[in-house]
């Protein structure tokens, strides 16, 4: 019995392999390197990242990241999670080019799926400090990427190295946030999003696992809550217990809940567990369970606590690398990372 499951497992694992070695590398086209008629180049653009990017320009930079990082965390420890979101909602439109962190008028950061967006402070801190060591050196893309690195590792969550060297973009536009997904998509969909990010089904069955740590805006879920579907009652895919629960945190929308109920400052695998529970809080994250494509690795994620952190840390590291700006006429060092650089005339 005990070789028929490990034997069973081995074959899935084998199944995802497959899947993953002939989606993944998908290559993007790198902006300005050829022709528009011409092929897209068979390396992508992630491929002139570097983990000793910064290794004799900016020395003390990591050390710096993990410092700030800490003592914000340390004073708040909400921020890591949030800190975690920031960066993929980055990844997630124009790729990780730092475009959240614009700030002005009809920015991505001033939608509305941007409201609940929270560590800016943090970034602009780390930025600062930053600039002091290494001026004009280090893009904000970067210190967003290993900051997230490192409120993953706070929270318990595992260590991986960063490939460096993103530009940060100079374009950010509001509208472009409404693809960011906010709970209430159909798996189909979600598997699209992230095809187009670089990503398989099972970085975001393995990337949705970040709903371990965290809480979501009664806004998100009040809908599931409260009127699913239209039909003036709650989803019934959710506990029954757990709703009534919910609709007593939830009075307003603009009230936080934990994402996952169990142990919700702790990276673990309690969120793949809640969701056989029917203790998902998101639609999405409830259909991950259900799906027949993603259900199978939920269980065996629930079962493996070491195949989701290892998981993890190469999940982050390909958001992380999604439609980067790399390259010389790409992007800038931002000096500001709420703002674009002023046009050298
Ligand atoms: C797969 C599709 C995803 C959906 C539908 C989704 C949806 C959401 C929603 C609705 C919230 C709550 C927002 C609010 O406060 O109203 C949230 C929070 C969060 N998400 Fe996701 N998310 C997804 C993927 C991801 C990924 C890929 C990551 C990380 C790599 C991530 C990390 C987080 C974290 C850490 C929080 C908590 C933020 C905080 O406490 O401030 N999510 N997500
Ligand atoms: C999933 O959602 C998309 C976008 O809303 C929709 O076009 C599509 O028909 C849905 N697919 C299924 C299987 O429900
Ligand atoms: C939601 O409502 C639509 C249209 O009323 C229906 O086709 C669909 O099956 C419903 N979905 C669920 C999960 O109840």
């Amino acid at each position: 019995m005990r070789w028929l499951c490990t034997c069973a497992f081995l074959i899935y694992i084998f199944h995802l392999a497959t899947i993953a070695a002939t989606t993944a590398v998908a290559p993007l086209p790198l902006k300005g390197a050829a022709s528009p008629k011409a092929k897209a180049p068979l390396i992508p653009a992630s491929a002139f990242l570097s983990t000793t990017h910064y290794m004799n320009s900016c020395p003390n930079l990591e050390a710096i990241i993990h410092r700030k990082v800490n003592a914000w965390v340390t004073r708040d420890p909400t921020l890591a999670a949030s800190i975690i979101r920031l960066h993929f909602h980055d990844c997630a439109v124009r790729g990780c080019d730092a475009s959240v962190l614009l700030n002005h008028l009809g920015s991505e950061r001033r939608a509305e799926v941007s409201s609940t967006l929270r560590g800016f402070s943090l970034i602009d801190d780390i930025k600062a400090e930053v600039e002091k060591q290494c001026p004009k050196t280090v893009s904000c893309a970067d210190i967003l990427t290993a900051a997230a690195r490192d409120a993953t590792i706070l929270v318990g969550g595992p260590f991986w190295e960063v490939p460096f060297g993103r530009k940060d973009g100079r374009i950010s536009i509001s509208k472009e946030t409404d693809t960011v997904p906010h709970g209430r998509e159909n798996i189909t969909s979600l598997i699209n999003f992230f095809e187009k990010l670089g990503l398989t089904f099972v970085d975001l069955v393995v990337l949705s696992g970040s709903h371990t740590i965290g809480r979501t805006s009664c806004y998100a879920i009040r809908d599931r809550i409260f009127n699913f579907n239209g039909t003036g009652k709650p989803d019934p895919s959710m506990n029954v217990f757990y709703v009534n629960s919910l609709k007593k945190q939830c009075k307003l929308s603009r009230n936080f809940v934990n994402l996952d109920v169990m142990t919700p400052r702790t990276f673990d695998v309690a969120y793949y567990r809640n969701l056989a529970k029917k203790l998902g809080i998101l639609a999405t994250d409830q259909l991950l369970y259900s799906d027949l494509r993603t259900g199978p690795l939920v269980n065996i994620l629930a079962a493996q606590p070491e195949f989701f952190t290892s998981q993890f840390a190469v999940s982050m590291v390909k958001v992380g690398n999604a439609n980067v700006l790399v390259g010389r006429n790409q992007g800038e060092i931002r000096l500001n990372c709420n703002y674009v650089n002023p046009l050298k005339i």
